[in-house]
């Protein structure tokens, strides 16, 4: 367990082989530096480094850390001996950005490695490491990612420094999470951040700081706006990008070019994907099988249960690895959202008194859109939970596989809410969608839209950008699904009749 002021400050201190490997890279990439600005020093890794990297340089370091800046001071006795280095305590947050930069003429390098902690984790440790919320003001984009959303210290000091340098010529380069640099980029481009150019090179965070999140080197020139489009290196010492990232209409994807060739497979998803059921209560809503005839929960103890409100249950690592013949059960007790869960008294009494037993665990669910709902209470249910097959995947990994299911001694397969699925009461219609899904178009398409490191990479709204028809024509089975979806069964039914859905596209504006 890392000491509380170490989490607080997300102090993880950049060794000086990778610091000085980014300065070495930094030269070789060209960048000239009058000025070498660390805004988060701490004991000097990167000072070092940009001392003997930019033997011109005068070097600006600031740090919240008293003790961290007077080790970074001794770090770089040499370069203030030579009058070319300034070291002192600051609080990044309420430092004048603005003014310092007005300050500094010459070329810019803004070099470091920003705090590793998110303002939740902050706030729960009752931490002051944030920003003053009265300093979102006026701060299009953040300010709506404030207040209860979550989001890393490092973003904001990146946006903050990248807003104040907007409209001059200076080179960022900052290491920190793939996922951070990412929305910084998505900030600048969508908001006149003016990023003349930027490229990720990714780093290895377990290597050098034993943890293991997805970290880059963020490389980003400013001044005016380039194109909104980024490459990615596997390594500092990479000579050719692996994809370039970019901005597609309001959405970040990862590889620009193959979203451009297949961005006729975006459309109108004539199907309402729908999200696993959610209890919040897995030790007690989840069985396996137990002793004899009975099940057990994940707190070990044995249950007899009615089997009327049991169902087979798969999760999203079952999907990813086709482990498809469900192990567990869980307790449905509600056919749709706000159903009386009392008339299990009367029909399921074993079931009814079970859940009784447990009632502390339901009490205890922190989620608050179980507030003022009925004990028991689900989410993520509804008939569409109890059509006999279904196309599911996990949302969770990132190279998805869909998978037909089927039910299992009569009764539907259901899954936990790391899940999505199409229902269908028809295993035609559900067998040509899950080929259609799974096509090679398909998932490269999906592959470009989505990022290696995301937490749920595979989201409703991706899914349901996906146009089936656009597909399905790609892979051949255009008519073979129009066919199975004409038998116009329930579930189908929800979704729009096949003649307006295909009014309501575009003619394919697919190069032919
Ligand atoms: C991930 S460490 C990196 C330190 C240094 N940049 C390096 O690369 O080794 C983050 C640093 O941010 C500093 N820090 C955290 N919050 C700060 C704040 N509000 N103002 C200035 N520095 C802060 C910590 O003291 C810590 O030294």
């Amino acid at each position: 367990m890392k000491p509380r002021s170490k989490i607080e400050f997300g102090d993880f201190q950049t060794p000086l082989v990778l610091a000085r490997e980014v300065c070495s890279f930094l030269v070789r990439q060209g960048i000239e530096a009058d000025t070498v600005l660390e805004p988060t020093c701490g004991i000097g890794a990167f000072l070092v480094g940009a001392a003997e990297a930019f033997p011109q340089a005068h070097l600006l370091g600031w740090d919240i850390n008293q003790d961290h800046v007077e080790q970074a001071r001794s770090a770089t006795r040499q370069a203030r001996a030579a009058g070319r280095a300034t070291l002192g305590v600051q609080d990044f947050f309420a430092h004048d950005w603005e003014a310092e930069l007005a300050g500094i003429s010459g070329s810019l390098l803004v070099l470091g490695n920003p705090p590793w902690v998110t303002n939740a984790t902050v706030s729960a440790m009752n931490g002051s490491n944030l920003p003053a919320k009265e300093n979102f003001q006026g701060f299009r984009g953040i300010e709506a990612r404030t207040g209860k959303s979550n989001f890393d210290i490092s973003e904001w000091m990146l946006i903050r420094l990248v807003r104040a340098l907007r409209g001059r010529a200076a080179t960022v380069a900052m290491l920190c999470k793939a996922g951070t640099a990412r929305k910084l980029l998505r900030f600048a481009w969508q908001n006149d951040g003016r990023i003349a150019s930027g490229a990720l090179y990714r780093i290895d965070a377990k290597k050098h700081f034993g943890a293991s999140v997805d970290a880059c080197l963020l490389l980003v020139r400013t001044g005016e706006a380039g194109p909104a489009e980024a490459k990615v290196f596997a390594g500092l010492p990479a000579k050719r990008a692996e994809t370039t990232m970019g901005l597609a209409g309001k959405d970040l994807v990862s590889d620009i070019r193959t979203y451009r060739r297949l961005k006729h497979l975006e459309g109108l998803c004539p199907y309402q994907w729908r999200s696993g059921v959610k209890h919040d209560c897995a030790p007690v809503m989840e069985l396996r099988p137990g002793n004899g005839a009975a099940l057990q929960n994940k707190l070990g103890e044995q249950v007899l249960i009615e089997p009327d409100h049991l169902f087979p249950l798969l999760k999203c690592s079952d999907l990813a690895n086709g482990r498809l013949d469900p192990e567990r059960w869980v307790i449905v007790t509600q056919r749709k959202v706000g159903d009386n869960t009392g008339t299990i008294a009367r029909t399921a009494p074993r079931t009814w008194d079970y859940l009784n037993t447990h009632r502390k665990h339901f009490a205890a669910r922190k989620s608050s859109i179980y507030k003022g709902r009925g004990p028991f209470a689900l989410f993520g249910i509804g008939e569409y939970a109890f059509a006999p097959w279904k196309v599911a995947v996990s949302g969770l990994h990132r190279n998805p596989r869909f998978v037909l299911i089927g039910p299992v001694n009569g009764k539907p397969v259901f899954f936990d809410d790391t899940c999505y699925f199409l229902p269908f009461e028809d295993e035609a219609e559900a067998r040509v969608v899950g080929e259609i899904l799974n096509s090679a178009e398909c998932k490269a398409f999906l592959d470009a839209l989505t990022f290696t490191g995301a937490k749920r990479p595979i989201t409703v709204d991706l899914l349901q950008r996906l146009s089936v028809r656009a597909l399905a024509e790609d892979a051949g089975l255009a008519n073979v699904w129009i066919a199975a979806r004409e038998r116009g069964l329930p579930y189908a039914a929800q979704a729009a009749p096949i003649q307006s859905e295909f009014a309501m596209e575009q003619p394919s504006s697919r190069p032919r």
